[in-house]
């Protein structure tokens, strides 16, 4: 039996993420996403996605030390990045700047497990100075070298600005990169696995993610979302921008999940977040507008915001650009994909379903000049 778009198909085991959408429970490797928010850094999520329990102190420490260091970029991929045209969309630019970072790579041709953690280390690092340097170089600028005395998020937030974020931003960040690392067999994750499964190579199987996370369906939706909130402008007119857009059966970017019936746990922490960043701009109105939007949507179709929602009010409170959305759920998602790859490498096997053929059959060759 066909299920469309392969709909609660179960197409392979992991130990590494569960999403329990009835219940509205996301667990990284054991772990409930809440505690994890609360408690834990990206950098140790990262230690956890990977190595499958917590880090202890050392390893931790060696984990950031490495991640620290690899945060530069070759002179070529920088002197590739500044010859693209300069409207060319963030994320099209994140996958062909790690097209070109694969022929750099010293474990290029090393497909083993060690070689692939350094790997996924360099690309975790580079992620967030490929998005800066982009941000810099299309505006005119020279890209802002990284330091290594800050997080993946403070560092990040410091290349796209050139000052050093206070402590809200950069938690605030910590914890969306924390939110966004991994989510099972989303669309990224099954095509980066799909990929791996031929044995290709981890860049390969990172540059299909990257493509797949672009479309609005999936990562690509808290730009929208972004686009949606500033096209209504204020308060007192979403009523009627939803309305219209409900009534001509329109999607609100945001809303609905595949997985999740419920409250999407990782939008309970966003909206928490946008809410505190709004006050602290002294601003709450997309915040307001949001809560707004939230219970039309949740009263008219019965459908929770899902995580792309409130990180869109969350970003731009942080005064990222608005189509560095996608990229940043990249930066984030990386560490994931990345898990994902080395486990699909771990016990692999080529993944190749079938289709339910629909098309003619017994039709006869008629040669070109008689048709
Ligand atoms: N707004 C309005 N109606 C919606 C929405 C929405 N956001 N999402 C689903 N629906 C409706 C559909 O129109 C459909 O109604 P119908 O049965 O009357 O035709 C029904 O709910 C089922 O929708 P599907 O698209 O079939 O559900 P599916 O499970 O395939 O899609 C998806 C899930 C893609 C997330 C969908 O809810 C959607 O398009 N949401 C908007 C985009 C979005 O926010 N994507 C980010 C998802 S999270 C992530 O990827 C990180």
């Amino acid at each position: 039996m066909t299920k469309a778009g392969l709909e609660d198909v179960v197409a392979a085991t992991s130990t590494i993420c569960d999403v329990n959408g009835k219940e509205g429970r996301l667990i990284y490797q054991g772990y409930d996403i809440h505690d994890l928010a609360k408690h834990s850094t990206f950098e140790e999520t990262v230690y956890l996605l990977w190595f499958g329990r917590m880090p202890t102190k050392t390893e931790y420490e060696t984990l950031v030390k490495e991640l620290k260091a690899n945060r530069q970029l070759p002179a070529t991929v920088i002197k590739v990045m500044k010859d693209f045209p300069k409207t060319t969309p963030p994320m099209d630019v994140l996958r062909s700047a790690v097209s070109v970072l694969a022929m750099f790579d010293p474990d290029a041709l090393d497909n083993g497990r060690e070689a692939n953690i350094r790997k996924a280390t360099r690309l975790t690092s580079q992620f967030p100075t490929i998005i800066a340097h982009w941000d810099n170089i299309r505006n005119g600028k020279e890209p802002i070298a990284p330091r290594t005395d800050l997080s993946t998020a403070g560092n990040f937030l410091y290349m796209l600005n050139g000052k050093e974020p206070d402590e809200l931003s950069t938690r605030s960040l910590d914890i969306a990169l924390i939110l966004h690392a991994d989510h099972e067999l989303n669309a990224s994750t099954f095509a980066a696995r799909v990929a791996a499964g031929t044995l290709t190579d981890i860049y390969s199987a990172i540059v299909a993610a990257i493509g797949t996370l672009a479309g609005p369906l999936h990562g690509g939706a808290n730009q929208e979302v972004i686009k949606m909130l500033l096209k209504i402008g204020e308060e007192p007119k979403v009523e009627a921008h939803i309305k219209k857009m409900l009534e001509e059966h329109k999607k609100v970017s945001g809303f609905g999940h595949r997985v999740y019936k419920t409250e999407d746990p990782r939008a309970t922490h966003l909206r928490k977040m946008s809410e505190e960043l709004g006050k602290r701009e002294g601003n709450l109105k997309l915040y307001n507008m949001s809560r707004k939007i939230e219970e039309m949507i949740l009263a008219d179709k019965g459908l929770y915001a899902n995580v792309d929602f409130y990180s869109a009010s969350v970003y731009y409170l942080l005064g990222i650009p608005q189509d560095l959305f996608t990229p940043v759920f990249a930066m984030s998602r990386i560490s994931g994909w990345t898990a994902h790859v080395l486990e699909q490498y771990s016990n692999n096997r080529l993944i190749r379903p079938r289709a339910e053929y629909t098309g003619p059959s017994n039709l006869n060759y008629v040669p070109l000049e008689q048709r």
